[in-house]
Formats: structure tokens, C-alpha cells, sequence
């Protein structure tokens, strides 16, 4: 075991429902830069990541998909471009790699089901609410839209279902406990949210079992229910460690764990349900809890479904996975929302890493070769460490260490980057370029090249972490001796050799031309949404050709919505009441219920054609049609009224 311990790290094991985007690299990033800290300080660090593959969304997507769940999360966790491939292309280190459909852990959750059943914190009763049959889900009053399904917005009705609940009220207090003691759960202000939003309104039983889907972990002992998808994951944190198997090993090294690192939307879950499982099973709690934020995009949460996420390959393959690393740890606090932009990215990349890292490190590398032939002499002129940079330099590891401790790498890298800036200051107050006119000088030059290079050098070590690869080769070019690439040598000013020899290399981070890296990324972007969308079945085109005098028989005018309601006794029509330039209300009935809801449609500016002859429909009248396109996927028909620009008066023609 290392000197310094042993320090057990999770990520949250991910759904395997979608190909994961730039959100979820944030989180595995983030936990990955704690881990390669943490083993640079000499910790024997474990660190986890995984894949949560049960459940009825992975299900329904298989179904969907035409393919079994297994072969389905096969594909997004091992596939080509999948999981594996996107931590691997991120240089994630995670030593352990767990799978919810591991036959280890399967038959772990079935032993721990049952400790917890027999142990009387299970027992069985009825679940009943108010439930969506499409979405086959139970949902509370408060949790239902207008009475409807929050999901859907289709009606719910009342259903009662037999399951198994986890006795989770009677562990209300000492959870109560535990979140107000110590450091259980940061940042701080999460233990007052959920205090408030779920332990003071009073904790109710949970319901752990379903029967409702297959695709699941069996309860062994009552075959139809499948177990709730959250006790199955939260277990994975010691199942990958031997919990209650025999494949795995290392619980008594590792567990309890040191952090979970979990986003704040799943805060709850790690907080107050997991130490009370751990606690009905009678197993030490984990250390910590930090809930980070959520990298949204334009203010809202990334979401496959709303078509708005960010793909990480995309960006790693225009900037190099090391930029977008230190760009994801630099912008935005660990435990605060940030919002996500190509601008932002490539702003940040302009300055830190092109200008002051990488300008900072060239141009020392290539005064050393330029004045000294890239070895330094040992001569001497005034001492090596004569000014302020020396001090930031030789002060950095100390505050670097403390806030890398307490998770806030944002702040870590704004110390790191204090003193880049404060060297290139130093280039400018020394001018080398003058003392190099002057051979009296030569002494003076090489102290100051090399606390140029001793600055570069404390830097880049403490920066491996958040860019383990590009540190690899600045450490080159300033001729680190391997055995100074270390966490101690760190914090040790004046360890380089007196002679040190650089060698000179690429340009680690070259500077990007906003405007058309944005155009092309843009571009590719588009392309990534449009491959994303499933397949659209079109009609054909018709043969027969239409005379241009017909054509123009067809009065197509723009009309406005003033009204809209949905025809009772019909799940099917809306009537709407149109403004259609004459001053004289008109009135069309349209099917489009399934994909319209009335209110959202008062106001808009739609195309009608307005000299059909009238028609009943449900004993309403309809002076006319409103313009549609449709198309199908996956064989269901899809409806886009046509809707134009508000500027058009209503009753324009449209020719
Ligand atoms: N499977 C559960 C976790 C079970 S852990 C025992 C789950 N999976 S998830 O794939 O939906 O999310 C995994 C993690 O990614 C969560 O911590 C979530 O907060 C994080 N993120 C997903 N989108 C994110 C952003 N847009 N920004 C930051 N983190 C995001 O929840």
C-alpha cells in the first residue's frame, strides 16, 4: 500500500440508452482529473466507472431498435464510437470497469435483495398512484401536469400494482444525521436542499420491485418482479470491489469509498437512499458526496430528445482532447452550472493555452537554443531565484494542493495560470533579447532562462492532470529528467539541473481563428443532427402533371390563429378561429390533435387553403384546410403545420 493510503473514487455509472455527449465527458473528466491528482500525490487510487444497462427506457430503445436490451447496450457501451471508445479517445484512467449486466453483479443484487428482505427492511405491498398505460409509469398527484402525464401529457388513471418496498422512512433521521454532520455531502448548499425538499416533508417507503418490465435483475425469490433500477446501480460502487461475489476483489482495501462524484439532478439518489440501503445492510458509508453541475447549452439542459447536445468527438477532434479536458475543468466551477459555448471554448483555448502556456513555454524553449544552443551554462550572474516569480512559482503546489483537495479546479488552474502570466511579465521587465547584445551579460541570461524554465516546469506538472498527454511533451521540450516529473519535485524550487537542455518541439496548442473554426464546426454539427435523426419515409412525387390555370384555382391564403379548442367528443379535431384578412371570422376544423395541443397554436401564423367548399364535421362547419407536411418514421405518420413569418398581414396570398 502507498505511504499516503489508499483513496476510492467513483463516477456515476452512465445509461447506455444514447451515445453520451459532451455533458457526461464533463462529469468523467472532472473525476478523472481528483483520480490522476490523487495517484501524482501517491495515493493507491481506484477509481471506477461503468454502465447502468437495466431498466424500461433500455427496453422500449431496444424494442425500438429491433434488437434484444443485451444486444442493444452491447452496442452503446462496446460498439464502435460507444462508451468504451469515447473514454478511451478522453484518456480516462479508470481502473475498473463495470457493467450493470455483469454476471457478478446480477446475482450480488439478487443476495443483497434478499439480506435486505430477510433482514425485514423489504417487505410486500401494493404500489398505487395514478398511471400513464403508454408510458406504463406511476406518478403522484403533485408530480401530474394539469391532471395529465408530466412525461406525455397523456390522461393517467388510477392503478394499484403488487411490488416491494424498501422501509426507507425508518432511516429518515440518521440520514438526517449524516447529512448534517461533517462533509458527508458538498457542496454545502446541496444538504440544505435536499433536507428541505425530501427528508423534513417526511420519507416514504420506496418502492424497489416492478413488474410491469422484464429488463431488469429477477428477484430470485419471487420471479416477475425485477428490481428498481437505482438499488441494481447504486450497489455497482461495491459490487466492482467483490461486494457479495467472489470475482471481484479489493472491498476491504477500498470501501467505504472517498467520493462519489454524482451530478445534482441524482444528488438525492447518492445522499439519502444510498447510506440507507448501506445502512439496513449494515456496511460503512461512503466519505463523500460532491454533486456537480450541469453544462447546459443556451440555458438548458442538454437533451438528445430537444436535438441539443454537444458532441464531444467533434470537439476533441478539432482541438485535441487535452484543450477540451482543461477547457471543461477551467470554465466552470465543479459544483455550479455552466453554460456551454463554441466561443467560449475557443476563446479559452486562444488565451490559456496558445497564448500564455504555449507562447510562455516556445519562447523560452527557443531563447535557450537561440542564445545558449539549448544547454545552459552553469555560470551564474545574481541568484536563480531573484524575484516574485520565484516565490508564486515555489508557493504554487501549497495552494494548488489545498483547493485540488477541496474539488475546485477551477480555481486550481487559476493559481497555475497566475504564475504563466507572471513569467511571460517577467520576459517583458527582463528583455533577454537585450542582455543577449552583451556578452558581460551571459551570466544574467541564464539565471534568467532558468527561472523561466523552473516556472514552466512546476506548471506543467501540476497541470498533468487536467492534459496528461501534451504535459508529457512540454516536460520534453524543457528537458525534465524523469525522475523530477514528480509531485514532490513539485513543490521544490531550483530541482532542475543547473545545465538543463531543452529541446524544441511542435506547438503543442496552436491558436485558432474563431470565426471559421465556428463556421466549420457549425457545419459538422449540423451534419452530426441530421445522422442523428431517425430515417424519414417520404411519399413519392406524383407523375401526372397539374395545368398552371388549375394551379391557380387553389386560393392559398395566411391566415392568423385567434382561437383554437379541441372538438369535443373527438380525440382528433381542433377548431380554430382564424383571422383571414376579410374582417369576417373564418372557421376550420383540422385533425391534428396528436400532434398539436390548442393553446400552443393562438397566435400563430398559419397558411390556409380558404375556396374549399364548406364541410360538416361533427356537426361543425369547416370553410376550408389547413396546410400541412407530413411525413413518417418508424411507419408513424408525422404532422408540421406550415407555419410563416408573423411579419405577413393576415389574408396575404400566397402565389
Ligand atoms: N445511471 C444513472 C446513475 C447511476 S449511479 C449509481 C444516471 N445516468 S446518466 O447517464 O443519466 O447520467 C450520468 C451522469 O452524467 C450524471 O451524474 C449526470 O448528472 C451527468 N450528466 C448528464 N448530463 C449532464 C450535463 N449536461 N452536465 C453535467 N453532467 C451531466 O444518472
Amino acid at each position: 500500500m502507498s505511504e499516503r493510503g489508499t483513496f476510492y473514487i467513483t463516477t456515476p455509472i452512465y445509461y447506455p440508452s444514447d451515445k453520451l455527449h459532451i455533458g457526461h465527458t464533463y462529469c468523467t473528466v472532472a473525476t478523472d482529473t481528483i483520480a490522476r491528482y490523487k495517484r501524482m500525490c501517491g495515493y493507491d487510487v481506484m477509481f471506477l466507472t461503468g454502465t447502468d444497462e437495466h431498466g424500461q427506457k433500455i427496453e422500449e430503445k431496444a424494442k425500438e431498435a429491433g434488437v434484444t436490451p443485451q444486444e442493444f447496450v452491447d452496442r452503446i457501451v462496446e460498439g464502435e464510437g460507444g462508451i468504451l471508445d469515447l473514454w478511451k479517445l478522453m484518456n480516462i484512467s479508470n481502473d475498473r470497469f463495470i457493467r450493470t449486466t455483469d454476471g457478478y453483479h446480477v446475482e450480488a443484487v439478487q443476495r443483497i435483495f434478499k439480506k435486505m428482505y430477510d433482514n425485514g427492511d423489504i417487505y410486500k405491498g401494493k404500489y398505487s398512484g395514478m398511471y400513464c398505460t403508454p408510458c406504463e409509469s406511476f406518478w403522484t398527484e403533485s408530480q401530474l401536469v394539469d391532471g395529465k402525464c408530466p412525461d406525455c401529457g397523456r390522461e393517467v388513471k388510477y392503478a394499484e400494482e403488487e411490488a416491494y418496498f424498501f422501509r426507507l422512512s425508518k432511516y429518515a433521521e440518521p440520514v438526517r444525521e449524516l447529512l448534517l454532520s461533517g462533509t458527508f455531502l458538498e457542496p454545502a448548499s446541496r444538504v440544505n436542499e435536499m433536507i428541505k425538499n425530501f427528508i423534513d416533508p417526511g420519507l416514504e417507503d420506496l418502492c424497489v420491485s416492478r413488474t410491469s418490465f422484464k429488463w431488469g435483475i429477477p428477484v430470485d425469490f419471487d420471479p416477475g418482479h425485477v428490481v428498481y433500477v437505482w438499488v441494481d446501480a447504486l450497489f455497482n460502487y461495491m459490487t466492482a470491489l467483490g461486494y457479495m461475489n467472489g470475482e471481484r476483489d479489493g472491498l476491504e482495501k477500498y470501501w467505504p469509498a472517498d467520493v462519489h462524484m454524482v451530478g445534482k439532478e441524482i444528488v438525492r439518489f447518492h445522499s439519502i437512499i444510498w447510506p440507507a440501503m448501506l445502512m439496513s445492510v449494515g456496511e460503512p458509508l461512503p466519505k463523500k458526496v460532491f454533486g456537480h453541475g450541469w453544462l447546459l447549452l443556451g440555458g438548458g439542459k442538454m437533451s438528445k430528445s430537444k436535438g441539443n447536445v454537444v458532441d464531444p468527438y467533434i470537439l476533441a477532434g478539432r482541438f485535441g482532447v487535452d484543450a477540451l479536458r482543461y477547457f471543461l475543468m477551467r470554465e466552470f466551477p465543479l459544483g455550479s452550472d455552466g453554460n456551454f459555448s463554441n466561443e467560449l471554448l475557443i476563446s479559452r483555448i486562444n488565451s490559456d493555452l496558445a497564448n500564455d502556456y504555449g507562447n510562455l513555454l516556445s519562447r523560452t524553449v527557443a531563447m535557450v537554443e537561440k542564445y545558449f544552443n539549448g544547454t545552459l551554462p552553469t555560470e551564474r550572474a545574481g541568484a536563480d531565484s531573484d524575484c516574485e516569480l520565484n516565490t508564486m512559482a515555489g508557493e504554487l503546489r501549497g495552494k494548488y494542493e489545498k483547493l485540488m483537495d477541496s474539488f475546485q479546479t477551477q480555481a486550481a488552474l487559476e493559481e497555475v495560470f497566475k504564475v504563466i502570466s507572471r513569467a511571460n511579465k517577467y520576459i517583458d521587465e527582463t528583455a533577454p533579447w537585450v542582455l543577449a547584445k552583451d556578452a558581460a551579460n551571459t551570466p544574467r541570461l541564464a539565471s534568467v532562462m532558468y527561472n523561466l524554465l523552473e516556472t514552466l516546469r512546476i506548471c506543467t506538472q501540476l497541470l498533468t492532470p487536467f492534459m496528461p498527454e501534451s504535459t508529457v511533451k512540454a516536460a520534453d521540450q524543457i528537458g525534465v529528467p524523469a525522475q523530477l516529473r514528480t509531485w514532490e519535485a513539485a513543490g521544490n524550487w531550483g530541482s532542475l539541473p543547473a545545465d538543463v537542455t531543452v529541446h524544441r518541439g511542435d506547438t503543442l496548442f496552436p491558436r485558432i481563428d474563431m470565426d471559421k473554426e465556428l463556421a466549420e464546426l457549425e457545419k459538422l454539427e449540423e451534419e452530426a443532427r441530421r445522422e442523428a435523426l431517425p430515417p424519414v419515409e417520404l411519399e413519392p412525387q406524383l407523375a401526372e402533371k397539374v395545368d398552371f390555370d388549375t394551379f391557380c384555382k387553389s386560393d392559398f391564403r395566411v391566415v392568423k390563429v385567434k382561437s383554437c379548442e379541441a372538438v369535443k367528443k373527438s380525440d382528433k379535431l381542433l377548431k380554430f378561429t382564424l383571422d383571414d384578412g376579410t374582417g369576417v371570422d373564418r372557421q376550420i376544423l383540422s385533425g391534428i390533435h396528436k400532434w398539436y395541443q390548442p393553446e400552443e397554436l393562438v397566435g400563430k401564423t398559419l397558411v390556409a387553403i380558404v375556396n374549399l367548399p364548406p364541410r360538416k364535421m361533427m356537426g361543425l362547419e369547416s370553410n376550408g384546410m389547413l396546410i400541412s407536411a407530413v411525413h413518417k418514421e418508424k411507419g408513424e405518420e408525422v404532422l408540421h403545420l406550415i407555419m410563416v413569418d408573423d411579419s405577413i398581414p393576415a389574408g396575404a396570398k400566397l402565389c
